[in-house]
């Protein structure tokens, strides 16, 4: 696995590497003939652990910050969001730019929007909007995507466990799995052009994650719920900068 320089990494499925997802024809064991899995390539996301320094940083630029209202460029229906200052360019160069080398290395050595290929050899990734979001109990994030090429989000503070959520009165009786307080989401088609969900249950053990994912990508954060501590992500997106080209 290739990893950017400093902090750990993987990638989540869908299968990212189109490379091994075709396996070596298998001998059948009860009838002789040989057979192969055939899986097409798709695309996926990738999901680090931030180190201490770089949150830090994030935390010094929501203290820091200049009360620059987000909200109307944004969907979420949350309480607060706000810009925040890439300070030196520091979180675009240390942790965001080698995010988008990792993903293009693993991608097959190209960006997932191949209508911009060419130009992303020839200009610079820019970490053009950058915000955090501050929610609270009963608020939402729906389904939405985002501009630029590449976007990310860390969740820094997470107040509540989903599998504590789970048990809270309003769900009694519901399928557990489909049971969503405090839950973020992607989703995606599958091979039959059926949407379908990836999900994380997060709960304090996510903070201080990174997930890190074409802008295109449709994601969502579902409410929680009884817990009166604030829920806190920072977000951001690479856009491509046209003003800037790389020698
Ligand atoms: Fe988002």
């Amino acid at each position: 696995m290739d990893r950017p320089e400093g902090f750990a990494i993987k990638s989540a499925s869908p299968n990212i590497n189109n490379k091994k997802i075709i396996s070596p024809h298998t001998k059948n064991e009860s009838k002789g003939f040989q057979f192969k899995v055939n899986k097409p390539p798709s695309y996926g996301w990738l999901e680090g652990i931030l180190e201490k320094e770089h949150v830090d940083f994030l935390w010094k630029q929501i203290k820091n910050h200049k009360n620059k209202d987000h909200k109307p460029r944004l969907i979420g229906n949350v309480s607060e969001s706000y810009a925040l200052e890439d300070e030196g360019n520091y979180f675009q160069n240390e942790v965001v730019r080698p995010l988008a080398r990792a993903y293009y290395q693993i991608s097959g050595n190209h960006h997932p929007m191949r209508a911009y290929h060419e130009s992303l050899e020839k200009y610079s990734l820019d970490l053009s909007t950058f915000w955090f979001n501050n929610q609270l109990k009963g608020e939402f994030n729906p389904f939405h995507d985002h501009g630029g090429v590449y976007s990310f989000v860390v969740w820094l503070k997470i107040p509540y466990d989903h599998e504590e959520q789970k048990k809270l009165p309003q769900f009694k009786g519901t399928k557990t799995d489909d049971i969503k307080a405090g839950c973020f989401e992607f989703e995606y088609f599958d091979l039959f052009g059926r949407p379908s969900q990836f999900t994380y249950g997060l709960s304090s053990e996510f903070e201080n994650t990174i997930v890190f994912f074409p802008s295109m990508f449709r994601h969502c954060a579902y409410p929680f719920y009884d817990i009166d501590e604030t829920r806190v992500s920072v977000s951001g997106n690479l856009w491509l900068n046209t003003q800037n080209v790389i020698d």
